[in-house]
């Protein structure tokens, strides 16, 4: 199917038309929409945001049993909780310096990751609505002219934390409208909610027309689903929220009806006996073939976080409030699942290690019939005595035990992890070093496959080969993740000596997309320079670390009433 299409003339009046050369018809906006919607942005500001915003820590938490009125985005009533707050974010005892006080020297690439990610960006109508994956004429460009929705979030971030909110607002109402069109792969209707994992304006010159031209996965590589993107969509827009106090974007109709799509889809009942979300391989930063079919570690994170984002933006109407009761529910079976299932630490494994199977009936230990014959030789000498981290994927005989990054950084920041868990996982990094950040971080997954497991795994996959792209290669844009999470779990020290290593190299390297080896030496074999996540991810942690007062569009707290009841091992002791 064609892609669906946003048209209009660059200036004066838009006409719906039909596409060239296909009987789709073209998504209509007119200008009343868009002038109300697309607000002149406000002029560049490089002073950096230097106040405490009280806002940023006091924290909104969600509520089992949703209050039936028009309580919208309830922020703390309590304006000193805000500094209860501050206690949890920073640890007292780890942290040194004073983050406003000149303790941060500016370092000299700071100024030219500005302006490369504002050579980034992307124009509709003269306003601009995301950033190009990336700028790196050197190689085919495949997609990566386009906007990608993961893309942009740590560069919405950076403008955000920049005090630069228009272009975040415009993104998520372009992509709000991008959702609410009719999508098909072939013949086959995709779910209503489904946000597209990437768009790209076209210009025309000589009609002077500007076209958006999204994707749902139907002309991606693999034609894979973007699972992700609305739950991305969701994270931003609660970041937009808390860090500009603006709810009024959140409380358009649009918008709403947007975030209930988006729930509807991912909380519709089926044949599942887990509450994590089953999907397909490549529904997530990795978009390829890697094994992470079932219930990935990225997506359900993602999940989890987005449905408390959603618990907080959504209004208390009736339709919010249907929407509401089923979100409750679902975090509440799913923080269950994650927290004693997907969890690992040296206890765990070696309770699984001496698991029998063929176990029926409810008192089975080994649920999932996990042979221990399929644990890898590798986890025995990766798992460290204190720390742990939460697996790959959970489902019948199948347990992957890679580490995940992006997953986990997730976890921490939406207090999926309850604080013990955090801790284990900072344990964890810091005592595998080596294997997760190397001489360049951060590993996107860990360990690498290789030969018969690549093969028969990746089905031969030559972008994908081991110590490489997704299949153990080094993302620098996991940085920004990194930082808040270290800066969540009181641990920013961590993050500062990862930062050291990736400034030491990147702009030098020209932003590389990625890099290979085992300990990340190599610039990636076909990785794109220019990526622009490299660059907002590198911005973005600098920034967090600087004023950590940031971290609050990005960090929910613990939900006291999702506390988990039981004692599992050394690593989560209540
Ligand atoms: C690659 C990455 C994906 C990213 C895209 C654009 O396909 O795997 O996560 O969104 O490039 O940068």
């Amino acid at each position: 199917m064609a892609p669906v299409t946003v048209d209009g003339p660059t200036n004066g009046s838009v006409k719906s038309k039909e596409e060239e050369g296909s009987a789709q018809p073209l998504f209509e906006i007119d200008d009343s929409d868009l002038s109300r919607l697309l607000e002149k942005p406000r002029p560049l500001n490089t002073e950096r945001k230097r106040s405490f915003d009280e806002r940023s820590f006091s924290e909104m938490s969600i509520n089992l049993s949703p209050p039936r009125n028009n309580n919208f985005y309830r922020l703390s009533d309590n304006s000193s909780r805000g500094f209860d707050n501050l206690d949890g974010v920073y640890s007292p005892g780890r942290w040194t310096g004073t983050p406003r006080s000149g303790y941060f020297e500016p370092h000299p690439i700071v100024g030219e990751a500005w302006e490369a990610l504002r050579r980034s960006l992307v124009n509709f109508r003269g306003q601009p609505v995301g950033t190009i994956a990336a700028l790196d004429n050197s190689s085919e460009e495949l997609n990566y002219d386009q906007v990608f929705v993961r893309d942009f979030v740590p560069s919405a971030l950076a403008f955000l934390m920049n005090g630069e909110p228009e272009i975040v607002k415009n993104f998520l109402l372009k992509t709000v409208f991008l959702q609410s069109r009719e999508k098909k792969v072939d013949n086959f209707k995709l779910g209503e909610g489904v946000m597209p994992a990437s768009f790209k304006v076209l210009h025309d010159p000589v009609r002077n027309t500007e076209t958006i031209l999204a994707d749902y996965g139907e002309s991606a590589i693999g034609r894979v689903a973007p699972v992700d993107s609305g739950f991305w969509w969701i994270i931003l827009l609660r970041a937009y929220t808390k860090s500009t106090g603006d709810t009024s974007l959140a409380e358009m109709p649009e918008i709403q009806r947007g975030i209930r799509l988006i729930m509807t889809l991912c909380l519709s009942e089926g044949f599942d006996t887990f509450p994590t979300l089953l999907c397909a391989d490549g529904c997530c930063m990795i978009d390829r073939r890697m094994g992470v079919y079932g219930y990935p570690i990225e997506i359900q994170a993602l999940f989890f976080m987005a449905l408390r984002c959603a618990s907080l933006l959504l209004k208390r109407d009736a339709e919010g409030n249907e929407c509401l009761d089923r979100i409750v529910k679902r975090l509440h079976a799913l923080s269950f699942h994650m927290r004693s299932y997907f969890w690992l630490d040296i206890k765990q494994l070696n309770d699984i290690y001496r698991y029998k199977t063929e176990e029926y009936s409810h008192t089975a230990v080994n649920k999932f019939n996990v042979i221990p014959d399929s644990l890898p030789d590798w986890v025995f000498d990766f798992m460290p005595t204190r720390g742990g981290y939460f697996i790959g994927n959970v489902s019948p005989a199948k347990m992957d035990f890679r580490w995940f990054c992006l997953g986990n950084c997730i976890a921490i920041l939406s207090s999926l992890a309850t604080p013990e868990q955090s801790c284990a996982i900072m344990d964890l990094i810091e005592s595998r070093w080596q294997e997760l950040v190397g001489e360049m971080p951060l590993k996107i997954c860990y360990p690498a496959m290789e030969s018969h497991e690549w093969r028969i795994v990746t089905g031969c996959d030559p972008k994908n080969t081991g110590w490489s792209y997704h299949n153990g290669g080094s993302w620098p844009v996991l940085i920004w993740l990194l930082t808040a999470a270290c800066i969540k779990a009181g641990r920013p020290q961590i993050a500062k000596r990862a930062i050291e290593l990736a400034e030491s190299r990147l702009l030098m390297d020209g932003w590389p997309e990625y890099y290979d080896g085992k300990l990340g030496r190599f610039i990636g074999k076909q990785a794109r320079k220019n990526q622009t996540w490299s660059i907002a991810g590198y911005l973005v942690a600098k920034m967090m670390l600087e004023d950590p007062s940031h971290l609050g569009m990005i960090s929910l707290e613990e939900d006291k009433q999702m506390k988990p009841q039981m004692k599992r091992s050394a690593s989560w002791a209540f």
